[in-house]
């Protein structure tokens, strides 16, 4: 069977389960949480894209989870595992329902997902209505460890205010006093500009023009056009997968790359840079992991992902694995035992993480403490040349924790 053969689409589901399903709006329901019997498998949902511009990012995340619960014999806490899998495919739309899906129908003890910041908002949601374990391994909408924050929910990612507001002062003091951005128009790009611009107009910088096409619109050359019009010094950009394939090598094709250099958040060149060949050379980016990260952990996480998938990993890999290794440290606190739910939350929110990334610790809204590398892409890697912010913690506005 090939591996998109045991991915449930929405529609295949509906099929497979009949006609009983929850109605959307359901997440106002409280679902009873699943009675767990010592040593049945603990049911993981994994609510992530497996198709479209964010698909594979999905998949390393998918792989990454999987590969560190390989490691640790198909068991995490001394509990094994099954998996519950859905394509969300990136559609906020139907967020609501792939969610109650696997929550009220599938009875999934633990959700993680998603990659789409307006996916996560629907997932967070429905978290906190159900009284759902969520962990995010990779959206970084704000909201999810700010506002929203719960307990319950944790992130093994990053917020999209922390990658972004340290590059501010980096292309500030780069001599970049005119900058115009560029991202999707959706909660993502507009939170990691408004990141991006808290820290640049902080140190001084001036932002001449915010540019954004719909997410996941590809369609950049009226925007590049405007961009070579502006004549600004330099630009700064958020997108990802295909999206940003497809923007690396339409930003060179105009011969901008020369004359306005091109800056963005990490997810601009990771996981991308064997499509972009030459086009990505010389982008700086800020991120919280790099290709060649000294340490231990990231050179057996790297090879130990290569030998599983014959792929190199990347930032979205090692977020699925932290996601596992996170589930792991909880898990044995309570020696397997998923009802005693305080005490494991309790070990996860003291959990400190040897990640291929380096040290995370988790904040009052349970998002990742971490150092934010400035990275160049050099010879198709994303090289450390620096680090942006040492620790860096999202300040968790909202959170009421
Ligand atoms: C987001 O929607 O939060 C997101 C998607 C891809 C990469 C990074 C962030």
């Amino acid at each position: 069977m090939s591996k998109s053969d045991l991915i449930i689409r929405p529609d295949r589901r509906r099929f497979l389960l009949g006609a009983s399903g929850l109605v959307a709006g359901a997440s106002a329901f409280r679902f009873p949480t699943p009675a767990i019997a010592q040593g049945a498998p603990l049911k993981v949902g994994l609510m992530l894209p497996y198709s479209g511009t964010f698909g594979r990012l999905g998949q390393f995340i998918d792989n990454g989870f999987r590969l560190y619960a390989e490691q640790q014999g198909g068991k995490l806490g001394g509990r094994a595992i099954e998996f519950v899998q859905i394509d969300d495919e990136s559609k906020p739309e139907s967020a609501t329902d792939n969610m109650n899906r696997l929550v009220g129908r599938d009875k999934v003890d633990i959700v993680v997902g998603t990659v789409h910041s307006g996916v996560a908002m629907a997932m967070v949601k429905v978290a906190r209505d159900t009284n759902t374990m969520l962990v995010i391994p990779n959206a970084g909408v704000n909201e999810a460890t700010g506002p929203l924050c719960a307990p319950h929910i944790f992130r093994t990612s990053f917020s999209n205010w922390q990658v972004c507001q340290p590059m501010g002062k980096v292309m500030f003091d780069a001599g970049h006093k005119n900058v115009a951005t560029i991202t999707w128009r959706y909660a993502a790009g507009q939170q990691m500009v408004d990141a991006f611009k808290e820290g640049f107009t902080a140190a001084g910088g001036k932002v001449v023009e915010d540019l954004a096409v719909p997410f996941p619109e590809v369609e950049f050359q009226a925007l590049i056009t405007r961009i070579a019009t502006l004549k600004p010094d330099a630009v700064f950009a958020f997108f990802a997968g295909g999206g940003a394939v497809k923007f690396v090598r339409d930003y060179a094709a105009a011969g901008l790359s020369k004359s306005i250099p091109l800056y963005g958040a990490g997810f601009l060149t990771d996981g991308t840079l064997q499509a972009q060949g030459d086009a990505a050379e010389g982008i700086k980016t800020t991120l919280h992991y790099a290709d060649n990260l000294d340490g231990a952990t990231n050179k057996t996480f790297s090879e130990a992902f290569l030998k599983k998938t014959g792929k190199e990993g990347d930032i979205y890999a090692v977020q699925g694995y932290d996601a596992a290794a996170l589930l792991d440290i909880g898990l044995k606190a309570v020696k397997g035992d998923f009802t005693a739910r305080a005490p494991m939350v309790a070990a996860m929110r003291a959990a400190k993480i040897d990640s291929p990334r380096g040290p995370v610790s988790f904040n009052k809204g349970n998002n990742p403490v971490q150092d934010i590398y400035l990275r160049e892409v050099r010879k198709g890697q994303n090289v450390k040349i620096g680090v942006a912010g040492k620790a860096v913690d999202d300040p968790a506005r909202g959170c009421r924790a």
